[in-house]
């Protein structure tokens, strides 16, 4: 018995076939119900008591090998068949997790999306910016005490080299090569130096518009801007505009809409008056126009620009601002269904 398992195992290390149906027949020969590998198991009945032990471990060893073996064949023929040839083994393995868009992006597609109906293009420029763009540019004059509302980053030893406080640098980026029409929406990250906590970061994201053209009027600033409060936030949402300071605009408002959890009548988000202010807007100042190449006699321009974090928190009431740049996948995963 130990002799035929001996002899059979030196044949089994031998098996070679060139095709699936070769190797099946080599199933069939060794490991079927009536192959010679089961054969001597059976045979195994007949063994004495005491080499059942010894024989009963060569014969185990004898079949692990063939089926090693016929598996290894099939294996090799396989991943050499053109079927099978193109497997991706980069491919992440399965089960692949999906990930999810991050909050600040769906708000950001959507802004986006309301104003690209109404005929807005996309504009972006560098978040590391002279102070032309950023200040100059925009009628902020040389220590002029509005350079002081928004506090700065600088690149040390370039004094003339800051972080863009805000979007406003890729208006005068686009007015500087392009004549009115000009109809852009300029969203992107911008960064103030300002102590972190769960309601001050120190950047943030914005997006920001221009429209200049022959007769634009404040009118038509207030009912694009009304359209947006109602896309954004709902067909019942109301406007109001505040009167404001910007270097910018002139005249230059704030926009507060219609709270929108307790709808107006007063809650704790909107601190009891009804009203949520989400963004800054005015007339494109006369000496903004002059400054990037544009004939302020001919030509007037309406702006408005909103931090995207504010419309999330009041979209999705986030508490703490903090929690969209710290990439904590359980609060991620949160806006899965807003995807
Ligand atoms: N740039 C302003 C800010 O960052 C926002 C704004 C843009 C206001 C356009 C008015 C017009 O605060």
């Amino acid at each position: 018995m130990l002799e035929k398992i001996k002899n059979m195992l030196a044949e089994v290390e031998q098996l070679h076939a060139n095709s699936a149906e070769e190797i099946e027949a080599l199933r069939i020969k060794y490991l079927s119900r009536k192959g010679e590998i089961t054969a001597l198991m059976q045979d195994f009945r007949n063994v004495p008591a005491d080499q059942k032990r010894e024989v009963g471990v060569k014969i185990n060893e004898l079949k692990n090998r063939a089926m090693e073996i016929i598996n290894d064949l099939k294996a090799s023929f396989e991943t050499s068949d053109g079927d099978t040839a193109d497997i991706d083994i980069t491919r992440t393995a399965y089960p692949v997790e999906l990930g999810t868009r991050h909050p600040l992006t769906i708000v950001k597609n959507e802004i986006i999306d309301i104003f690209s109906r109404l005929g807005f293009s996309l504009a972006e420029g560098p978040e590391v910016e002279d102070d032309w763009h950023v200040f100059s540019s925009m009628n902020f004059a040389e220590d002029h005490p509005a350079r002081d509302m928004q506090d700065t980053f600088f690149v040390e030893s370039h004094p003339d080299i800051i972080l863009r406080t805000h979007t406003s640098s890729v208006q005068s980026r686009v007015m500087e090569v392009q004549q009115p029409p000009v109809r852009v929406l300029c969203p992107g990250r911008v960064y103030r130096n300002e102590a972190i906590s769960a309601r001050a970061h120190c950047f943030f994201h914005q997006v920001e518009g221009l429209y200049v053209d022959k007769d634009v009027s404040f009118t038509d600033l207030k009912q694009v801007l009304l359209l947006f409060a109602k896309e954004m936030f709902g067909e019942d949402t109301q406007i109001r505009l505040r009167p404001s300071y910007f270097p910018f605009t002139e005249p230059s408002a704030e926009m507060d809409v219609s709270c929108t959890l307790c709808k107006g009548k007063g809650c704790g988000m909107c601190k009891g008056s009804g009203w949520l202010e989400i963004l800054g807007c005015g007339m494109v100042h006369p000496a903004v126009l002059e400054a990037n190449g544009i004939d302020s006699t001919k030509y007037k321009g309406y702006a408005f620009g909103m931090g995207i974090e504010r419309i999330a928190n009041l979209k999705y009431q986030v508490k703490d601002l903090r929690l969209f740049s710290e990439n904590d996948v359980r609060f991620l995963k949160e806006f899965e269904a807003a995807n």
